[in-house]
């Protein structure tokens, strides 16, 4: 019923949208502008803006006209000129699970992947293009900004996120929030918050102190907040502290607004909500509402203001921020169009030039790369290198330009309902032709080992790509490569010793064979374009400068868990299930992290534990020297230095300074990436926020450095330290 309401409410919406006037001038205050409209809005104006629909669950004759299928969308208010909000996933371009037969978008790397440049351009240029492609489609809401903390690299989505580190991660997102909100679209900043596992995501508690997660995952939102301004936050499945956190008001009022002053509005994941009471916590729209256990933000919102469990005025503060984000983004002054000039050249050179970026080279022994291109028959062996790239599987998945070439169910668990794993974009096969002509290019899939050798043996140049796929709703079990792929590459790799591996993976994975080969390379998920983008690096056309944003583990006996929490959970029952939501199918369970603000490389530093690659970590085909570390401490801290590329060709360093406060593991502080030519230096300051060296005083409400000696360390990564320095700092406080 409610459906239905919704549904005409925005017929009648596309009608008029495009005639309407905004009620109050563009260019205004958007506070001014909010308490106009909200003046002459109804009561049940305001609450059509407080809950979405999935266009996917509303029967065909029921859509509204003008309506763009996708994530989501809300009715608008036509006669005071209130656009519907269209909403579409997200941070790798826009995504399609079959909400849009036949159409395509530009596919970016995976997130992993755009963080591994350490390039906030990179990020912005990619957000812009996907803002732009959204709105050409029709779509003026972006379900982007994923920035929850790499803490297991198991965890099925940290391809769609940006590493574990709270400053790399908040900033990088900023930059990709900003550049999508330039095409005047609004877009979220999500998972809020510590939904870091797919494992019981609509289930678990995550059970963790106030310091330790203001120190760590909230710190990423609150970087990401202040960079990028998105106009909305998406709260998460799970539970902290035992309360679901889309009703929380410790996250969404306290911290969110009290203490970030955030002013936009809260959105939901989809299945999220789970009372009416979210809206007083904080929560403000309850999105794809057919997807929760009821339709709480219309009909049970309606039986709660009756009997007066929840206020009018609650309606009223949720549909006020609601426009004012409507209005601060420039959605009200920008008509929704479904057919707006997409320029899918342009837009693949954003792609490609982002993959280029981002491949990490981990290993080059003797110098292997780049190629000289003389090889005459190179075989590539593994995955489906013949008909494209694969990308992460779930809402954030985009279907490239030119299509899929194949689609499997690989999914097992609650995945299996709406993730495929595809193949598609440019084939490294055809990448390789292009880049050695007149090389004869073979192709094995690498099920059978002992024929993969033969192939091998038979080329003077092998390339293998290894895979493991990711998908949101399920976690890996471990981080070995599947299918036999370890042998496989050993067998290969005996038979001919110029074999290059190039990873092809959303987490880190395990490398038996690694001193067997020469030549190894993460291309994560690469995008549209990204075997291109490989070829370019393997003949040198590209010079690497991508780098680690997550540690690559030496074994799972390093990581916080031996197990990802909750796979040994009982399964739910069909009741259970009914109460708790659509895509877990674990009963609840509450779980921590021994790690706390200790995230990724921070852990491995406290446990004096050897990675098999570092955080920060990559190779480069020239060489850097980092030095003339110049440190000043007293009430704030900073390091000058100098890099100076010593090879003899142009690269781009990734310097980066980590401190380590009286008694604690290190943090990252800054970095930067200068492009150098051979023989050119550059002088690069970085100074620390004082959240990333301080704790988090949860009694006091406060940051608080301590005075004392801290250690500055200027690197290549992680655990690669060119310069140390001391510097004494005072006592230094900060508000939240
Ligand atoms: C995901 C969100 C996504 C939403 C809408 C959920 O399953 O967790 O990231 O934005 O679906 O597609």
């Amino acid at each position: 019923m409610a459906q239905d309401l919704q549904a005409s409410a925005a017929s009648k919406d596309s009608a008029a949208t495009s005639s309407a006037k905004p009620v109050v001038a563009p260019g205004q205050d958007p506070d001014a502008r909010a308490d106009r409209t909200l003046a002459q809005m109804t009561h049940e104006e305001k609450v059509s803006l407080l809950h979405g629909s999935m266009l996917l669950l509303v029967a065909p004759a029921q859509r509204p006209q003008g309506v763009q299928n996708g994530a989501g969308y809300i009715a608008g208010v036509p006669r005071l000129g209130v656009p519907m909000q269209v909403q579409t996933d997200a941070s790798l371009g826009v995504s399609n699970m079959g909400q849009r037969a036949g159409d395509v978008a530009t596919a970016l790397p995976s997130g992993l992947m755009l963080a591994s440049t350490w390039n906030p351009d990179v990020l912005e240029a990619g957000g812009r293009m996907i803002g732009s492609e959204a709105r050409a489609k029709g779509f003026n809401v972006m379900l982007a900004g994923g920035v929850n903390l790499v803490r297991d690299p198991r965890a099925g989505r940290n391809f769609e996120y940006l590493g574990e580190d709270p400053l790399l991660a908040g900033t990088l997102v900023g930059h990709q929030i900003r550049g999508i909100q330039s095409a005047r679209i609004i877009s979220t900043i999500k998972h809020f918050a510590l939904n870091d596992q797919e494992t019981g995501r609509n289930v678990l508690s995550v059970n963790m102190g106030e310091s330790a997660m203001r120190e760590s995952d909230l710190l990423a939102f609150q970087i990401g907040l202040e960079v990028g301004d998105p106009g909305s936050v998406m709260c998460s499945y799970n539970r902290i502290n035992g309360v679901y956190a889309c009703e929380n008001k410790f996250l969404l009022t306290d911290v969110l607004r009290r203490d970030w002053g955030f002013k936009g509005y809260v959105m939901s994941d989809w299945g999220a909500v789970h009372s009416v009471g979210a809206l007083t916590a904080g929560l403000d729209q309850q999105s794809g509402e057919q997807i929760d256990t009821k339709r709480w933000f219309s009909v049970e919102l309606k039986k709660s203001l009756a009997d007066g469990t929840i206020p009018e005025s609650a309606v009223y503060l949720a549909a006020r921020r609601i426009l004012r984000s409507i209005y601060a983004h420039g959605l009200a002054d920008t008509p929704l169009s479904m057919n707006g000039a997409i320029d899918y050249a342009a837009h693949a050179k954003v792609a490609r030039d982002a993959a280029a970026e981002g491949i990490v080279l981990l290993k080059n022994e003797g110098a292997l790369l780049p190629l000289a291109q003389t090889a005459k028959r190179i075989a590539v062996i593994g995955s489906r290198a013949d008909l494209g790239v694969t990308a992460g599987g779930g809402s954030s998945s985009v279907t490239p330009v030119g299509g899929w070439k194949l689609q499997v169910k690989a999914a097992k668990g609650p995945a299996a309902m709406f993730s495929r794993k595809g193949y598609g974009g440019t084939t490294l096969v055809s990448a390789l032709q292009a880049a050695f002509p007149g090389a004869e290019v073979v192709f094995d899939d690498g099920t059978d080992p002992a024929r993969a050798a033969g192939v091998a043996k038979s080329a003077d140049l092998v390339l293998v790509v290894a895979e493991k796929w990711a998908t949101e709703a399920e976690d890996n079990a471990d981080i070995s490569l599947p299918d036999g792929q370890d042998a496989m590459i050993e067998a290969v790799a005996s038979a001919n010793p110029r074999t290059i591996v190039a990873l092809e993976i959303g987490n880190p994975v395990l490398m038996p064979w690694a001193a067997k080969v020469p030549a190894i390379l993460s291309i994560w998920f690469p995008g549209q374009d990204g075997a291109s983008a490989l070829a370019d690096v393997l003949v040198g056309k590209v010079n690497p400068s991508g780098h680690l944003p997550m540690t690559f583990p030496a074994s799972l006996s390093q990581l916080p868990h031996a197990i990802v929490p909750g796979s040994d959970a009982p399964l739910a029952d069909k009741a259970t299930r009914a109460v708790y939501g659509l895509n877990s199918d674990t009963k609840p369970f509450e779980m921590s992290y021994p790690e706390g603000s200790d995230v990724g490389y921070r852990w491995y530093d406290a446990k004096q534990a050897k990675p098999l690659y570092p955080f920060g970590y990559g190779l480069s085909y020239t060489t850097f020297r980092y030095d003339t570390l110049k440190v000043s401490g007293g009430r704030a801290l900073s390091a000058t230095f100098t890099v100076t590329n010593t090879g003899d060709r142009e690269g781009a360093a990734v310097p980066q300074v980590y401190v380590r406060a009286p008694g604690k593991a290190k943090r990252l502080i800054g970095w930067a990436k200068p492009k150098l030519r051979a023989g050119e230096s550059r002088t690069i300051t970085v100074t620390a926020d004082p959240r990333v060296i301080g704790n988090f005083d949860a009694t006091a409400q406060r940051w608080v450095v301590p005075a004392g000696t801290y250690v500055v360390e200027l690197g290549s990564s992680a655990t690669d330290v060119s310069a140390t320095a001391k510097v004494k700092l005072q006592r230094a406080t900060r508000k939240p």
